[in-house]
């Protein structure tokens, strides 16, 4: 093989690591070689038309360029992850990329070339079409072949509306850069050590909080696809509740599996990895082993989101009795997470501190476990103020969410926690009280019991919409819509 049939970018790959795939037929004739450069239709497509997000990814490039003049900036979607010898991860493109260029190609790099006359050019640069006349596309086990066709640069052109080049020439365009250069550092390797010495980490970092503060407004497209999210979302919570069974025990396997399902076939996957947490496993706020099973009597927490095929995703939480009653104990429990999400919701609006929906969903759960006298002689005034309602609030109340679930989250403090709420913010709203098993400071009846129902709120010029409200959350609904879905 040539350098010419190296797939790699500006990364460098071995021949050798590149033709390990089926061992035994790694021997080529001559006669083989040649018979398979040849015979294969013109495929190249002519009549794409530009994706409906290409007006929102060249509005977000403008804005960036204005952030950055003469500057050189550099942004990869970054490479595959191995998970071992030739097996990759599935391969999901940075953020940044996606929310610039609107695409998910593996390896590629969006270049935004300054202008002499201020501005920048945009670039995407990307693997081309795998080359038949070397045999890339069948002895490359990263070749068409093997993987599926890919656009030409020619039609990426035509569906990204900004020129694409070939991302093999990328290394010797980074080399020759000689002005100020901003990197989107740690995605690709290959990008980072070709500008090796030509960028600074403080200048890098101030680049990643620009791109994280960019996107804590929402543009429209961004929005619909968030909503799409939560609809596709709220299917996935009924086939969930489809497959619970109210007298035997459900995997919580199964239920993940179930979500899963729902998640590929209208969207990408899940946005994050997701919570099926029955009984005491829904006091673990980070519970993704899934290895238990719902029994009838117990809360199931389901914690869990659709990505859709633009990357945006959900996070929403509901907690279901698992036979579809709650006992008095849960309700009791569950009506004052309600009552904290309702205080919550209401503060989120234009104009609003950030943090006040976090403090008014604190104040309601600490009011309530002041009235179980879980604070002793303490108010809930003076609990709050020492913060003791967290030993069983144990999180935040919410964050930014959009591309990423924890969205957002290199803005500056000044921009998000102590900013100010503005219309096209989406964020959550998940209040919880988690009382450990082995809590000795609560009555028992209240130990191993969970609860948190979190949703998705954009904010309006109104106010705000829960995007996520096709899924009931009041304790008497949440039992009718069960008992619906199961009938
Ligand atoms: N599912 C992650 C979170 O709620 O923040
Ligand atoms: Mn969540
Ligand atoms: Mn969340």
């Amino acid at each position: 093989m040539t350098d010419s049939t190296q797939k790699a970018t500006v990364a460098t790959e071995t021949d050798e690591n590149k033709h390990r795939k089926n061992g035994l037929y790694r021997q080529v004739s001559a006669e083989l070689a040649e018979n398979m450069k040849q015979g294969w239709a013109d495929t190249e497509r002519h009549d794409l038309e530009p994706a409906t997000q290409a007006v929102h990814t060249a509005r977000r490039r403008r804005a960036l360029s204005a952030r950055f003049p003469g500057e050189l900036l550099v942004i990869p979607a970054g490479n595959p992850k191995v998970r071992a010898n030739d097996t990759a991860y599935p391969f999901r493109p940075s953020s940044d990329y996606v929310y610039l260029t609107g695409d998910q190609s593996q390896d590629a790099v969006l270049v935004m070339e300054p202008g002499r006359s201020g501005g920048h050019q945009a670039i995407a640069y990307m693997l081309p079409r795998s080359d038949r006349e070397n045999g890339e596309f069948w002895l490359d086990y990263h070749g068409e072949l093997w993987e599926g066709r890919r656009n030409s640069p020619a039609e990426n052109e035509q569906l990204l509306g900004l020129p694409c080049r070939d991302v093999r020439t990328l290394a010797g365009r980074l080399g020759a850069a000689t002005g100020p250069v901003r990197l989107l550092r740690g995605h690709d390797a290959g990008v980072d050590a070709a500008l090796e010495g030509k960028v600074t980490a403080e200048h890098d970092d101030e680049f990643r909080v620009a791109l994280s503060e960019m996107r804590l407004v929402k543009d429209e497209f961004e929005i619909a696809d968030l909503r799409f999210a939560c609809e596709a979302t709220a299917l996935g919570f009924e086939d969930v509740v489809r497959v619970l069974d109210a007298t035997a025990p459900t995997p919580e396997r199964l239920i993940e599996g179930r979500f899963w399902t729902r998640a590929r076939l209208e969207g990408n996957d899940v946005g994050y990895a997701s919570v099926c947490a029955a009984g005491s496993h829904a006091t673990i706020l980070h519970w993704v082993r899934n290895d238990g099973d719902a029994r009838p009597g117990d809360l199931l927490l389901l914690d869990a989101g659709v990505e859709t095929r633009n990357l945006y995703t959900a996070d929403v939480t509901r907690t279901l009795p698992v036979d579809g009653r709650f006992t008095p104990v849960q309700r009791k429990i569950y009506e004052a997470v309600y009552a904290a999400q309702e205080a919550g919701i209401a503060a989120v609006k234009p104009g609003a501190a950030y943090r006040d929906f976090h403090d008014a969903a604190q104040r309601v759960l600490a009011e309530h476990l002041a009235a179980w006298g879980l604070f002793g002689d303490r108010s809930a005034e003076e609990a709050c103020a020492l913060g003791l309602q967290r030993r069983w609030t144990l999180a935040g109340t919410g964050h930014m969410l959009g591309l990423d679930v924890h969205d957002c989250a290199k803005a500056r403090t000044e921009m998000y926690v102590d900013g100010t709420l503005e219309p096209g913010m989406v964020l959550t709203v998940e209040p919880g009280i988690y009382f450990q098993s082995d809590d000795l400071t609560v009555p028992e009846e209240y130990r191993g019991i969970g609860v948190r129902i979190e949703d998705d709120i954009l904010v309006t010029e109104e106010g705000n919409e829960n995007l996520s409200a096709l899924l009931p959350r009041e304790a008497g609904e949440v039992e009718a819509w069960m008992a619906r879905l199961r009938s």
